[in-house]
């Protein structure tokens, strides 16, 4: 009876493959961070480990403090140049070190933003309760302890000429033109303080037309005004749409023109803020994002609710490889799992039905892009699966790698394919994927790695050494699914 039960929830909720965070600190996120001299800073130190955590930080610019308890970083970024330092955690149970560059400099997102959007949840229903929540979310379910970061609003923040709730309808701007949030979101500082007060960072969005996808107020004719005013708010990231402001058939100055604007804008804001582009892909966006002074764009149309198109949009998404590097990522839009609302905008979020195997397709597939890991669905429902599937470490670190590169696809038929992704460490992670309607067998060569020698491989998902492998590695890989390694002649 025990054992029928325990298949059913298998089945039902999948297998849980992440190891739960043993006792002892475990300190994870990016080796690399960026920011602008001058500008305010704040980072709170991804740690797993039973908390009360110690924390101390070797070699810390004096214009910058460490709150040993919390682990957040804070201060301003001291002058140009590199900043070495090492992070150590304690606590009863045991410690950990790290070493971590800190680069005050013109770039941003040094490695791909991680954070939650409200989006594919909550679309037009969305209230500052609610990403007062999902900040809450992310630091109890232990997101932030693994390198989530950014809590963002998306669209349907400020008012709109029209609404069907009443609420969200109001004058769009005051008399000098300061853009109005609605009655949902009375105390936007007073939001981003908060988040802000728990090491997080805040994100913001916006249109360049006179009205965004949603129909809401846009930044058209007042983009310096409103970015000034998301800066005094204390945003640290913007998502810088494209409805209504032109044609979707034009020419690439004209799709610059606006990103141009705002990037310019941007850059000359006494705090740092992330530059989201999200236009769709149009005019090659990956051939200029990085220049307009963009630190990601969506590569495609809105991933929506097709999630059965995941393995086609990362495909796709991977042709653009060259232009992913630090500072500059290529965008295949959210992940999508755990409880989220289907494209119809009005669609209370649901538990996904994508299968257990996909999901972890999912989150691989965008780790080893190197793909900005934007969690898209309702914080305030995110169960243990999603939770297991969303927060490994080791996955995660694939993503965060510092050589910032996008995996390159190899060995692609109907149903099969491999992402091989080197990493700043000289190893290799690579991602066996099937896509097909039952379990097959995936083999990686190591002359498809340029390697000769014997190999330690090691599985991401379980955090296993698998042992060491000469010529080759092979494995079953379920149906939709993945298994995803890390190969290395290192002990
Ligand atoms: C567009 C974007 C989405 C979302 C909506 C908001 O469709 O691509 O990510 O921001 O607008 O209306």
């Amino acid at each position: 009876m025990k054992i029928q039960l325990a298949a059913c929830l298998f089945l039902l909720i999948g297998e849980i493959l992440t190891p739960a965070p043993k006792p002892a600190p475990r300190i994870n996120g990016p080796l690399v961070y960026g920011s602008r001299p001058g500008h305010p800073f704040l980072y709170r130190i991804p740690c797993q480990g039973e908390r009360p955590i110690s924390f101390s930080v070797k070699g810390l610019p004096i214009e910058l403090k460490l709150d040993a308890s919390s682990g957040i970083i804070s201060g301003t970024t001291p002058s140009k140049g590199e900043y070495q330092v090492v992070i150590e955690a304690k606590n009863p149970k045991g410690k950990d070190k790290r070493n971590f560059r800190i680069i005050s400099g013109e770039k941003l997102a040094l490695t791909p933003p991680m954070g939650y959007n409200h989006w594919y949840a909550h679309y037009n229903r969305i209230t500052g309760r609610m990403m007062r929540e999902a900040a809450d979310v992310m630091i109890s379910s232990g997101m932030a302890d693994v390198g989530y970061q950014y809590v963002n609003i998306d669209d349907c923040w400020m008012n709109a000429p029209k609404n069907r709730d009443p609420k969200r309808v109001g004058p769009l701007r005051d008399a000098v033109g300061n853009i109005i949030p609605n009655s949902y979101f009375q105390d936007m500082k007073g939001l981003t303080d908060y988040i802000h007060a728990k090491g997080l960072k805040a994100g913001i969005y916006t249109s360049p037309g006179p009205l965004t996808c949603g129909g809401f107020a846009g930044a058209w004719q007042h983009e310096e005004q409103d970015a000034r005013q998301f800066s005094s708010w204390g945003f640290d990231f913007l998502k810088y749409d494209w409805c209504s402001y032109g044609e979707r058939e034009n020419s690439v100055e004209a799709f610059q023109k606006p990103y141009i604007q705002m990037g310019t804008i941007l850059k000359n804001m006494d705090r740092d803020i992330v530059f989201n582009l999200c236009q769709y892909g149009m005019g090659e966006v990956w051939k200029w994002g990085g220049e307009v002074g963009g630190n990601c764009w969506r590569t495609a149309d809105d991933l929506g609710y097709e999630l059965d198109r995941i393995f086609d949009v990362a495909l796709k998404n991977c042709e653009y490889r060259l232009y992913s590097k630090p500072g500059e990522w290529n965008d295949p839009d959210y992940i999508q799992i755990g409880w989220i609302g289907s494209a119809d905008r009005q669609a209370i979020p649901e538990l996904t039905p994508m299968p257990a195997a996909m999901q972890y397709a999912y989150m691989s597939l965008w780790s080893l892009m190197a793909a900005p890991l934007i969690y898209s669905g309702d914080m305030s429902k995110l169960d243990e699966f999603t939770i297991n599937v969303l927060c490994n470490p080791e996955v995660i670190e694939v993503n965060q790698d510092p050589l910032g590169e996008c995996a390159l696809v190899v060995k692609k038929t109907d149903k099969c394919f491999l992402m091989i992704k080197n990493l700043a460490d000289g190893s290799r992670a690579v991602g066996l994927f099937n896509r097909g309607n039952s379990s097959a067998k995936v083999q990686v060569d190591w002359s498809e790695l340029k390697l000769t020698e014997k190999q330690i491989v090691r599985d991401l998902w379980r955090q296993k050494d698998l042992g060491e492998f000469s010529g080759q590695f092979s494995a079953e890989v379920p149906s939709q699914g993945v298994v995803m390694v890390r190969i290395n002649n290192k002990n």
